[in-house]
């Protein structure tokens, strides 16, 4: 067992079944969520020798934002649910860490009280059918201090939910996403479909979403080099290669196989992240040596929160930067900046085509 699937077990035994397993949840039969990890586990690290690794460097910034090592916290939905102080409690750890807090559309945390953990934050933002919602958001959020905007825009479509496991079918104990950063009386003038992620979303709203605010857009969810350029085209500061944890399309590819055409298209030109399935320093080392500025982590994060509160934040950052700092010396690159795609072996191909995942109709 894996210290990650160790933690999910730990986690699981303080929530309800269908807390527990919204925050595991995939799309499909799990191929993409499974395949996402091993994906990073089947890449092979090229070691260096003869360098003075006697001290290393991980420290870099993020979209200007200064951090001590680049793994950040994925937004995730319904923290609250993992223990009621939410994002609060995520946020202490990551400024206790010196990394950056991605916060969701769905928190259950106010704005406020995000600011007031101290961490540097990035807003989420679901486009909204009724847009003048999400203005109102976003200008909320530059207001009380993020530093940046993740547009999430791989959720137009997302795979049905599986019965009694969607956060609006909880029962109220458990807060389910109300978007407390609008008021009852926003949320009530808007209706229920006012609210949901609009499906005729373009790239207009990159651009819109920099002029509201001033601040850097981040587009989450692009996993073309297609994409890529069409986001940089419309204005985007980064692209986040990302399945989203796999819960988006069972059959997606994976985002370690995405990364390499996105950073060719791109990498020169804007910061490239990625997600998904990250949870090994040399997961992270391997993505960084492929071009990626920074990966986020999602689940594990999401897990230390409900077994252990804000030490389980804080465990599972000082583990995976403790463990990123072995692999850089085991691999023998004193600083995050001086990896190189050359440092990286891909898989032999299983099949003629190149998949690495042999196809079961050839
Ligand atoms: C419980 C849960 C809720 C999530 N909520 C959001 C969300 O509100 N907005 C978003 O852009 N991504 C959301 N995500 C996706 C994460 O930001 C991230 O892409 C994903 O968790 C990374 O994969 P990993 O969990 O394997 O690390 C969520 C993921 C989980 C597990």
């Amino acid at each position: 067992m894996t210290w990650v699937e160790d933690l999910h077990r730990r986690a699981d035994e303080q929530l309800p079944d269908y807390v527990a397993e919204y925050f595991a949840t995939a799309a499909g039969h799990g191929q993409c969520r499974r395949e996402g990890t091993a994906a990073w586990e089947a890449l092979r690290l090229r070691p260096s020798v003869l360098r003075d690794t006697s001290r290393v460097s991980t420290a870099t910034t993020v979209l200007g934002t200064p951090v001590s090592f680049p793994v950040l916290v994925a937004p995730m939905a319904q923290q609250v649910a993992a223990r009621p102080e939410g994002e609060v409690l995520t946020g202490r750890a990551v400024a206790g860490a010196g990394t950056v807090l991605g916060v969701s559309t769905n928190t259950g945390v106010t704005f406020a009280d995000v600011a007031a953990t101290g961490a540097p934050w990035w807003y989420q933002v679901y486009v909204m059918q009724d847009r003048s919602l999400t203005r109102l958001l976003v200008e909320r959020a530059a207001a009380a201090g993020a530093c940046a905007l993740v547009l999430t825009v791989d959720t137009t479509a997302l795979a049905p939910a599986l019965p009694g496991v969607e956060p609006t079918e909880w029962p109220d104990t458990y807060r389910r996403a109300r978007v407390v950063n609008l008021t009852e009386a926003e949320r009530a003038a808007a209706g229920p479909h006012a609210l949901r992620s609009a499906e005729d979303l373009t790239p207009d709203a990159i651009g819109w979403l920099r002029e509201l605010t001033g601040l850097p857009v981040a587009v989450k969810g692009v996993l073309t080099a297609r994409d890529a350029r069409r986001c940089v085209d419309a204005g985007a500061d980064a692209v986040i290669v990302s399945t989203h944890g796999g819960r988006r399309l069972g059959t997606s590819i994976t985002s370690a196989r995405a990364l390499p055409e996105v950073v060719a298209e791109v990498g020169g030109e804007v910061e490239v992240h990625v997600d998904s399935g990250v949870r090994e320093g040399s997961h992270v080392v391997a993505a960084l040596a492929m071009g990626a500025r920074a990966v986020h982590v999602g689940r594990p994060v999401m897990w230390g929160l409900a077994a252990d509160g804000q030490a389980g934040v804080a465990a599972v950052l000082e583990r995976l930067r403790a463990d990123l700092v072995t692999t850089l010396r085991q691999a023998g690159v004193p600083d995050v900046a001086q990896l190189r795609p050359a440092d990286v072996a891909h898989p032999e191909p299983a099949h003629p085509t190149g998949y690495p995942f042999a196809p079961s109709h050839p």
